[in-house]
Parts: structure tokens; sequence; C-alpha cells
């Protein structure tokens, strides 16, 4: 059976972020094709790719990203400048992404313990039930590709993803409406990435990305490991800047760092 039908393609159709869409059965990965069709001059932006199955999904620093059947795999192509989203401002890209993920799910578990990891993953009850792949394939044109554990199962996943991974659903004891799961998300996306002076219309209720990332960030106030190619940077975290830059209190004086992988972090594996 088809993860999404045409009635649910319609219900995605209504949510105002969009511009268009499609859905695939399967595909390689919608990063990749939402790259090629960056390039095409008559696409209307914002554009979601959503797909079912990928078979060859990408996640971060060269990974391969493995997700079952019930899982949501998709990638929004979408227009810096008409978003209002000034070049420096970039690098936000993905953890206002992170952020505007977190608050589209939240409401479905209430009650769980939600985190942004940065630079961009999201955490639910301390594992990781999305991630996220931001790229710039040409010139002012983002992809932003998104993959959320919603109803799959981990069973045939590798076993460091089963170690390491949630799905929404092990916590709701039962399948979430899919369908609503993403236009949540994608309309609390708008709320985190339309600066509003672009040409695109601001969202009704701005929510400050800066201002909310505190309340979430799995981070602030733990000992953390960064490594950024060969260097490895170990402090306490004390959270952003409006870079989004992570800023860390170590023995050897204060660090700014704008990208990076976190290694480690205190008491969360
Ligand atoms: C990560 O945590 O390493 C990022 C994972 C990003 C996965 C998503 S799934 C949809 C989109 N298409 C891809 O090939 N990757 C992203």
């Amino acid at each position: 059976m088809a993860l999404f039908d045409e009635h649910d393609l319609e219900r995605l159709r209504t949510v105002p972020l969009l511009a268009g869409l499609e859905y695939h059965e399967e595909i390689g990965s919608t990063n990749d094709y939402a790259a090629w069709l960056a390039g095409e001059p008559d696409v209307a932006l914002p554009h979601l790719v959503l797909a079912a199955r990928q078979s060859a999904g990408r996640g971060r620093g060269g990974n391969s990203w493995w997700s079952g059947d019930g899982a949501l795999t998709f990638s929004l192509i979408l227009d810096a400048a008409a978003l209002g989203i000034a070049p420096r401002r970039l690098p936000t890209v993905s953890l206002r992404t992170g952020l505007g993920v977190l608050r589209g799910l939240e409401p479905f578990l209430p009650r769980a313990t939600w985190h942004v990891k940065w630079p961009n993953d999201v955490y639910l009850d301390h594992r990781k039930v999305c991630g996220i792949l931001a790229e710039v394939p040409r010139p002012n044109r983002l992809v932003v590709g998104i993959g959320i554990n919603v109803n799959n199962s981990f069973a045939a996943a590798p076993s460091d993803v089963r170690g390491r991974a949630v799905a929404m659903s092990q916590l709701a004891g039962q399948p979430l409406p899919l369908v609503e799961v993403l236009a949540a998300v994608l309309g609390s996306l708008a709320e985190m990435l339309v600066d509003g002076n672009g040409s695109y219309p601001p969202p009704q209720s701005h929510a400050p990305w800066l201002e909310l990332w505190p309340q979430y960030c799995l981070l602030t106030g733990r000992k953390v490991e960064i490594e950024q190619g060969q260097r490895r940077y170990a402090g306490i975290c004390e959270g952003i800047d409006a870079d989004g830059a992570l800023l860390l209190a170590t023995p050897s004086g204060p660090q700014r760092l704008l990208s990076g992988v976190v290694a480690s972090v205190q008491g969360v594996r």
C-alpha cells in the first residue's frame, strides 16, 4: 500500500508554505533529486520532494541514512532570498530547521522530552528522532533534507542506528497520522525559516528562533566534545549566537564554533 494517497497529497497542497510538491514511492535520495530540480528554471518554490522510500538516502559527513517504512523522508527546495534569509545567515538554516521540526512534532507527544542537538538533529527522550541535511546546490538555492522517525520500526536497522534512534510511534504506543505530522512540520518550518523581509509573506505568528533555542538545546550546560576536521574541542556549552555558532567555555578560553561534529555529550549516549 502507498504511504501517501491522493487525498493525503491534496491535504499537503493546502499547506501555505508550499508552491509545489511531488511524491515518489521510491527514489535514490530526495536531496540528490532536489539538487537537480533546483536547477530547472520553471519550478515554483518552495517545492517539496516527498518519498516513501529511499534506496540511497544520504546523511551528514558522507554517511548513508537508513530509514524504514513509515518514516518521513523529504527535501524542500527553497529560495533563500525570497524567504528573506541574508547570505550570512545561511548557516542558521539547519538550526532553524531543527527547531521547526521539533515545534511541529512536539504537540503529538507533548509529555515527552524534546531537544535540538546543534547543529541539526532533533532528539526525543534523549535519542535521535530526526536528522537534517542542508545543502546549497547552486547560488541562492537551498535543499533542506529531513528524515523523521515517525511510524517506522528499527527491527531491520543496523545495530548502531537501533541503539541511538527512536521513532515517535514507540512512545505514542500507536502509529501517528503521517500526513498530519508532515503538515504540522511544514507549518512550523515556515515560522522558523521565513525572515519576513523577502518576497514571501511573513508568517502570522513569527516565533523568534534564537529566543526559543535555549529552551530546547541539548548541549547547553553540558560538557561536550566537538570535532572539527583534525581538531577536537572540549568544554562546557554556553549556547549559540545569532550566526548559529556554538559557544564553548574551554580550559584555554572561550571558543566559537561555526561547524563541527558532536563527538560526545556528557550524560547522553
Ligand atoms: C543526518 O543526520 O546525518 C542527516 C540525515 C538526513 C536524511 C534526510 S532523509 C531525506 C533527505 N534525503 C537524503 O538523502 N537525506 C535527507
